[in-house]
């Protein structure tokens, strides 16, 4: 069995991983930056008579001399969100909204985002490949109405409102709702508004083309079976018949076995259609993509 730091950095080595995700899976087995550094260090064994190794091996090491403030500031978050899982099941969607507005308040961009490292090019590049693949797929377009959930800052928001007829955003954190209606006050045709984590309720029926879930999907699966089908029974409520459920990364689950299985289920009983399933089609992200269609009935 590989370990993190080992299969991380491989995948680094490859040409596999961007530099920001490979950085973020280094974290988790490192105290701080120095040992990271350190361990970066003694690698340097492994890549000798290898110019591209090396090379790659030094830009990771420069990268994450240059993130130092981003590395503790992303320790600091994974900390809260250990917390904030472990206290999920009893608490459930109250956990979320307190995390998230107190991620909010640390750092707007590293908390809808991790591996931004609190560095908004970085987000700003992870944006915009989102869009490109929301606009090559056809699922952005100018006489559709996007409903986002679990909105975060709006960055997503602001992005797609000018390729799309409308676009909303809910969220569980009024900090989050807050900084999203910031955003976006100045563009006519997006909004940001507070949902109570487990049913559409402020959105009629059939009144929507495209209902995306930027990495909050994960944390529905953590509230449970009964909350994640309960919240997609509403998104295929929500969504027009021919219209999509798009959801980049379906949990934080190892694999993709179990997420296949929840997704197959949702299929069995709501009337949706598997459009897309387990891609990562980012260069920068590595999320999992997966795309319903919801049916007519
Ligand atoms: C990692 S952030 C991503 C934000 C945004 N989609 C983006 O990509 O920039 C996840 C967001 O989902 C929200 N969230 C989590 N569970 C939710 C739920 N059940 N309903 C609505 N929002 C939720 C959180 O409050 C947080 O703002």
């Amino acid at each position: 069995v590989q370990s993190v730091p080992h299969s991380a950095l491989v995948r680094w080595l490859r040409g596999e991983a961007s530099l920001p995700i490979t950085l973020l899976h280094l974290l988790s087995s490192f105290s701080d930056a120095d040992a990271l550094l350190c361990h970066l260090d003694s690698s340097r064994e492994r890549v000798v008579g290898d110019e591209v190794g090396a090379a790659r091996l030094a830009a990771l090491r420069q990268f994450a001399q240059a993130h130092r403030p981003g590395i503790a500031l992303v320790r600091q978050m994974g900390a809260l969100h250990a917390r904030a899982e472990a206290e999920l099941p009893e608490r459930g969607v109250d956990t979320l909204r307190e995390l998230y507005d107190r991620l909010a308040d640390l750092d707007p961009s590293a908390a809808v985002a991790l591996y931004a490292f609190g560095d908004a090019r970085i987000l700003d590049e992870a944006t915009h490949e989102v869009i490109s693949y929301l606009v090559d797929r056809g699922i952005l377009s100018p006489s559709r109405r996007l409903l986002e959930l679990g909105c975060g800052i709006g960055r997503l928001l602001e992005a797609c409102a000018a390729r799309c007829a409308s676009t909303v955003g809910v969220d569980v954190s009024p900090r989050m709702v807050e900084l999203a209606s910031a955003r976006v006050r100045h563009i006519p045709n997006a909004a940001a508004q507070l949902g109570n984590g487990g049913d559409l309720a402020a959105f009629a029926t059939a009144s929507v083309d495209v209902v995306l879930a930027a990495d909050s999907w994960p944390h529905v699966v953590m509230l449970g079976a009964d909350t994640m089908i309960g919240l997609a029974r509403e998104v295929a409520r929500v969504l027009v018949p021919g219209g999509e459920f798009v959801v980049l990364n379906f949990s934080y689950r190892e694999g993709e076995g179990r997420d296949l299985a929840d997704v197959r289920r949702l299929v069995s009983l709501l009337p949706f259609e598997i459009v897309e399933q387990a891609l990562r089609p980012f260069r920068l992200w590595d999320a999992v993509t997966w795309r319903l269609r919801r049916g007519v009935g």
